[in-house]
């Protein structure tokens, strides 16, 4: 079975370079759909989640080429086929972003309902709200949802929660919709603004990405262009906390200070050193036990969910009790069943868990359940005392590109195991 084998305790010191960002760069893959002239995509992560987005573009009849390291050129005029197919939707959600770029096109579409996960229902009313709201006629059946429109105007929306693939959705298709649409209660997260900088490359007008009020003016016509995708401030997070928890200094390079401030004030708040290191990197270092601090997550420019069990397992380390309340997904806590095989104290109500500070985490064998559990795993594998073993490493492999490589070059002791 594939697996991480990492011995721990060993301080990170070194320089890392982050990736691109894997939650930019699936919508923007989705975005191509919505010219029929081809575009080239710079800085595209090399993850599964990327290869699946891939192969859903290409069974739709989209061709594409991997010009290089991180380089797609994609041309969507060979676009084809309406329905995406159910094998590739149900292994990855954010497959459901073609929907609003396949309505555009072709005035219909046939997407399998994402479905669950392991950290919640995950429900598309949204989405689908969004695209009522423009005219969109939906109807669910046999697990599919199936979308059509004969005339396709702006609109008025407002989202209940600030979903990220909502507004994405919303901000693709009301991007070649005559008239203008209002998303009232947006999401504002960083890879908002990144889309909408793609889709404005490509001719679109939209006023307002990374607040909570955006309007879109529908254009004829979009253009495909040359876009470079922003860098992953979750992987960049994840490395900030690999460098506390391991008692290490480590400089993260390729990140804006100013979108890392949700995991810097958090790592100041437990006592670790924050240096800006020009404006695309950030020094790290803890030398001390991390002292206890509580967290919340929030929509951005809250704490990131996505950072929440990683931030979580440094705070199994300090010296009191820190309380992580989880508002976004509601089943966001698997990773602590597996970080109680190494010593933890935990107690989880409902959307808290209390975490009682101990003094040292024990190496054992644990499996990851989702993407982030997995790399909290890892975490403490690194700051734990002893060997441990991470199974259900193709969940980290979704989210992460080389990370026991990156870990090891800052001198983590961590291999990749397949037998
Ligand atoms: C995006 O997922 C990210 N994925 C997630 O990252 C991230 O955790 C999440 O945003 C929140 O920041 C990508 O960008 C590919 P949401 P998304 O719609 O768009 C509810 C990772 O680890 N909701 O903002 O699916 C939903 O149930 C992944 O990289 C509705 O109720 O998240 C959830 O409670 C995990 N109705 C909340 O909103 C809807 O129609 C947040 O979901 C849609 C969502």
């Amino acid at each position: 079975m594939e697996r991480f084998v990492i011995d721990g305790r060993k301080p990170l010191s070194g320089e890392v370079k982050i990736g691109g960002s894997k939650n930019a760069a699936l919508p923007i893959l989705a975005a191509t759909l919505l010219s029929e002239s081809p575009s080239t995509i710079h800085n595209i992560p090399d993850l599964l989640d990327v290869n699946t987005m891939i192969l859903v573009l290409q069974s739709l009849g989209v061709k594409i080429q991997k010009l290089g390291p991180g380089t797609y050129h994609i041309y969507p005029d060979s676009l084809n086929k309406s329905d995406a197919p159910y094998e590739l939707i149900r292994k990855m959600r954010a497959s459901f972003l073609v929907t609003g770029p396949l309505i555009s096109r072709l005035r219909k579409a046939q997407v399998p309902l994402p479905g669950g996960c392991a950290i919640g229902s995950r429900p598309i009313d949204l989405h689908i709200k969004g695209f009522l709201h423009m005219g969109v006629q939906v109807s669910m059946s046999s697990g599919y949802v199936e979308a059509w429109a004969d005339d396709l105007h702006g609109g008025e929306i407002y989202l209940d929660f600030p979903s990220v693939g909502a507004t994405e959705n919303i901000i693709m298709l009301a991007s070649v919709v005559p008239g203008d649409t209002v998303i009232a209660n947006a999401a504002r997260e960083p890879e908002i603004i990144n889309l909408a900088g793609f889709l404005t490359a490509m001719g679109a007008r939209i006023e307002g990405a990374g607040t909570d009020t955006i309007i879109i003016h529908g254009v004829r016509r979009l253009n495909g262009c040359d876009y470079a995708i922003m860098n992953d401030r979750i992987e960049a997070g994840t490395f900030c906390v690999a460098a506390a928890i391991t008692g290490g200094e480590v400089v993260v390079r390729g990140i804006n200070p100013l979108v890392m401030r949700f995991v810097t004030t958090k790592l100041e708040e437990v006592g670790a050193k924050i240096e800006n290191v020009g404006e695309d990197a950030l020094f790290v270092s803890l030398k001390n036990r991390p002292r206890a601090t509580d967290i919340k997550t929030m929509p951005y420019p809250g704490f990131p969910t996505d950072m929440q069990a990683q931030f979580m397992t440094l705070l199994c380390l300090t010296d009191g009790v820190s309380v992580v309340t989880e508002t976004v997904f509601e089943n966001r806590f698997a990773h602590v069943g597996e970080l109680e095989r190494m010593g933890i104290n935990i107690k989880v109500e409902g959307r808290s868990a209390v975490v009682v500070g101990v003094e040292k985490l024990t190496g054992a064998q644990v499996t990851a359940t989702d993407l982030r559990a997995g790399a909290a795993l890892v975490m403490a594998g690194i700051a734990a005392e002893g060997r441990t073993e991470v199974y259900g490493i193709s969940h980290v492999d979704r989210g992460y590109a080389n990370l026991e490589e990156k870990l090891r070059i800052l001198g983590a002791s961590i291999v990749r195991v397949n037998e």
